[in-house]
């Protein structure tokens, strides 16, 4: 079977095209040690300055379920979206590569291999340096509108995804700030966007460096 698999994979990349490895995260862990909600917004601030202390797969798992997983049978989410389209595509760089969160299923599918966080970090370099960077793209296309109205709406959304990032964070004992400055082009390119879907925010997330 394994012999299989690296046929088929071989057989995949003399195509062009790669496997994607999808990893499945654990679930959310709902007991966390968490501060209250006014502790929360009390300690909420942006921090600039990361520990290069890894976080485990389940502090990605909470925090990707924090910023957009399911939480209804229903298949909406932790954070609304404008007519429950859920346009935001949240993608996770580390230094092994870049994956897109799939909220329904609470994976992880692999884009590519690779640390290019520095994309992220554009002229900033201090963002590059947290262990995970989580970027926020609009896809207007499955918004099914690119009016002034859904734009304003499309970047609502992306800040309420960036906004509970900055909650769970300041909550769980993580560092973040919300970002807009970043390597567009590159990320484009990167990750093969096409001309309706926009990268709108980042979020560096890791420990404090003190
Ligand atoms: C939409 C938005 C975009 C931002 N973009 C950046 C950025 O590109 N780089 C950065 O260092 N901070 C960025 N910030 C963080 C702000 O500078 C920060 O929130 C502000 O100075 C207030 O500080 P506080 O978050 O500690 O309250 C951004 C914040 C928001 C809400």
């Amino acid at each position: 079977m394994k012999k299989f698999f690296f046929s088929f994979a071989v057989l995949l990349a003399s195509a062009g095209l790669s496997a994607q490895t999808v990893t499945e995260l654990p679930a959310p862990d709902l007991n966390r040690q968490t501060l209250t909600v006014m502790e929360t917004l009390q300690n909420r601030k942006s921090v600039r300055a990361y520990s290069d202390q890894e976080l485990t797969l389940q502090d990605i798992s909470d925090l990707l379920w924090a910023a957009q997983g399911k939480n209804r049978e229903d298949g909406r989410m932790t954070s609304p979206t404008a007519r429950n389209r859920q346009e935001i595509r949240l993608y996770v760089f580390t230094k092994d590569g870049v994956s897109l969160y799939n909220h329904d299923n609470h994976t992880l599918v692999s884009v590519t291999g690779g640390d290019h966080r520095g994309l992220i970090a554009g002229p900033q370099a201090f963002a590059k340096t947290a262990p995970v960077c989580l970027l926020m793209v609009a896809d207007f296309e499955k918004y099914g509108s690119e009016s002034d109205h859904a734009k304003m709406m499309v970047y609502c959304d992306a800040g309420i995804v960036s906004e509970n990032i900055n909650i769970f964070c300041a909550s769980a004992g993580f560092c973040t700030v919300p970002r807009g400055i970043m390597n567009n082009k590159g990320l484009i390119e990167l990750l093969g966007l096409s001309d309706k879907q926009v990268p709108v925010l980042n979020n560096p997330v890791g420990l404090g460096n003190n």
